[in-house]
């Protein structure tokens, strides 16, 4: 198995100097001109950061950047904010955007670049003091609600909370907006829809391999997992007598998360995400962000998860499309961000959480003095000690984590008394990439559900792609080396701007047949034929023998794109424990007053295995609910 920790190793930057459209003599201080450079970030050699510096007797009067091939919400981040500390500073010693690391690099050697044309270097450039220092000054706030975390879950807990009249503000460790939130991709599951109902119902196997499931299951909650599947079976059989619209229920999204999770969910949690998930896509809607594709993803009976697209119709990422919509609602409300401020204490008086003392950015002390806190800091998938030290058999995976997903919000809480749950439950997802750089990239599990398969070194499938991840990944662990190829096709290609992005990306190989694509993946021909064809007799069918995946899509034709894929850390289901209202509970099982948490910092919503789409499902519904119960206790 090939283990990297750490996403954000350097990334592998090549330079090229494109030319100076200046005639101006490039001789050192006081040059004036327009000097181009650039470089590779997330978008490949092929899709490099450019940037042109405008220069007046030596200073930096304009600086352009684009990186129209950088992550959006994340590395576009970088692009959108760096330049004008650079024109304020006269400098390109300025900071990088935590969580864009890559493309903030690329930024400043295509600077470097720009500057070499110039005939200057970084150093030659007089540094404008004070320019960045702003805000050094120690800060004291007092607010209705502090947020802590600028992630969906928080941005949602934010909204929410001034929409109900109240002053809130949101502390923010890394630079940017988004947390792991920004990185998510999949979409959001959600039952009983609007947009559900735009589909022809066919996962008939889907629903009946769950109750098959259920009957057989004998974990934790196991009485409540049968009672669940009877009411289930009931609509089931009501649904197949008259059969009209498509089949869903509250019922079997809790029974599949139930299931999923291995009986160890808070089955009251999970309850609450299900019955408020479909308000909760139509709350999103409202605010601007519509998720109406809906698709099927591990797990999942039926098609549950709702999934942006674009102007074109592609279905695009859903955490760069949702993030940057609710960062506008909190700009909207003058809901204030406090970025690259770490919160590193909840002030408690009387008993009761009253506000949070953090550090700023220039090492300041920050103290926001609030009736409620909500912490919706994250998980810990980034926190390579924490895994290790709760499940040693993790220390080393690569994570698809966010650099500030440390587990920051689960220890100051502890630190006044909360419980936690099910810490040591941290997931593996199994389509991560790694690409040449050393960056470790989520491949959404979508593309199976649209259709992919998953195919070992020997050119075999060898798992159902569409179980649950747990699975999944202990299967592709016992592969040849640990990894597997995922494989699609051109008609997937073509509907999706996220396959699109892997491509320009150079992650992918190619070939027009199946033997081509062997080739290119150095599998053996006639076994990965043997493979598709074989695949494509039982999408025909609408049965798999082999391994009794009940989704299908459509057959594997035309070109065919492949890429490695190996187990990551994705997602710690453990957390602070909650109940219902988002209130946080103390080790003596009493509500800690004023204080409340949404999104990965939680657990219990997901038991041992999280099932894809259930993440944007948990950040939008418990940030909402954390909003509104933060907001009515601070009245
Ligand atoms: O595979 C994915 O797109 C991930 C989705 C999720 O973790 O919910």
């Amino acid at each position: 198995m090939k283990r990297l920790f750490g996403m954000l190793t350097a990334a592998a930057l090549t330079l090229s100097l494109v030319g100076c459209s200046s005639n101006t003599p490039a001789t050192g201080g006081g040059v004036s001109g327009t000097f181009t450079g650039e470089a590779t970030g997330q978008g490949g050699p092929s899709n490099p950061v450019k940037v042109t510096i405008t220069l007046t007797d030596g200073a930096i009067t304009d600086f352009q950047a684009e990186g129209p091939g950088e992550t959006p919400g994340i590395g576009s981040k970088a692009i959108d904010t760096m330049p004008d500390a650079i024109v304020a500073t006269n400098s390109l010693d300025v900071d990088m955007v935590s969580g864009a690391t890559v493309t903030s690099t690329a930024i400043l050697e295509a600077a470097k670049a720009a500057l070499a044309e110039a005939g200057l270097k970084p150093e030659d450039l007089v540094k404008k003091e004070g320019g960045e220092s702003a805000g050094a000054e120690d800060i004291t706030k007092d607010v209705d609600v502090v947020v802590v975390g600028a992630g969906g879950a928080g941005m949602i807990a934010a909204i929410t909370a001034a929409d109900a009249g109240k002053s809130v503000v949101i502390l923010e460790s890394t630079g940017m907006a988004g947390g792991n939130s920004v990185r998510s991709t999949g979409g959001m599951n959600a039952a009983k829809t609007v947009f559900q109902d735009e589909n022809e119902f066919g996962e008939i196997a889907g629903v009946e391999a769950k109750l098959a499931a259920a009957e057989a299951f004998s974990g934790t909650n196991a009485d409540q997992i049968k009672e669940l599947a009877a009411t289930v079976k009931e609509q089931w059989d009501a649904y197949q007598a008259k059969p009209e619209g498509y089949f869903d229920s509250v019922e079997l999204f809790e029974l599949d998360t139930m299931i999923g999770g291995t009986g160890l969910n808070d089955l009251e949690l999970v309850k609450t995400l299900a019955e408020n998930s479909a308000d909760a896509i139509d709350w999103l809607d409202e605010h601007g962000a519509t998720l109406h594709n809906v698709s099927s993803f591990g797990g999942a009976s039926v098609k549950r998860i709702h999934r942006p697209v674009n102007e074109e119709g592609k279905v695009v990422s859903v955490g760069a499309y949702v993030i940057p919509i609710l960062e506008k609602n909190v700009t909207d409300r003058n809901i204030e961000i406090l970025f690259s401020t770490t919160a590193k204490e909840i002030i408690v008086n009387d008993g009761k959480a009253a506000g949070i003392r953090a550090t700023g950015e220039a090492g300041n002390s920050v103290t926001i003095n609030a009736k409620s806190v909500v912490i919706a800091t994250g998980g810990f998938g980034a926190n390579n000690d924490k895994v290790k030290a709760l499940n040693p058999a993790l220390d080393g995976y690569i994570t698809t984590n966010a650099p500030g997903i440390l587990g920051q919000g689960i220890d100051m809480a502890e630190a006044i008394g909360a419980a936690t749950v099910d810490m040591e439950q941290i997931q593996l997802h199994p389509t991560v990439h790694v690409a040449d750089d050393g960056s470790a990239n989520l491949i959404t599990e979508g593309l199976r559900g649209d259709g992919a398969i998953l195919v070992n070194a020997e050119g075999k499938r060898f798992y159902d792609e569409v179980s649950t991840r747990d699975k999944v990944s202990d299967a592709e662990n016992h592969q040849t080396g640990g990894y597997a190829w995922l494989i699609v096709d051109q008609k997937m290609y073509d509907a999706s701007a996220v396959i699109q992005g892997y491509v320009s990306k150079g992650w992918t190989v190619t070939g027009d047949s199946p033997e081509a694509l062997a080739k290119e993946m150095g599998v053996d021909e006639a076994a990965l034929a043997e493979t598709i064809s074989t695949w494509n007799g039982y999408v025909e069918a609408k049965n798999d023998p082999d391994f009794n995946r009940t989704s299908f899509a459509q057959p594997l034709e035309g070109t065919l794109y492949a890429l490695t894929v190996q187990p990551g850390i994705h997602h710690t289901m453990g957390g602070l424990k909650i109940n219902t209202n988002a209130e946080v509970i103390d080790t003596e099982g009493n509500v800690i007053p004023g204080l409340f948490a949404a999104g990965e910092v939680t657990g219990g919503v997901h038991g041992s295995n999280r099932l894809g789409g259930n993440a944007v499902a948990d950040f939008t519904v418990f940030g909402l609910i954390a909003g509104n119960s933060a907001a009515a206790y601070a009245k």
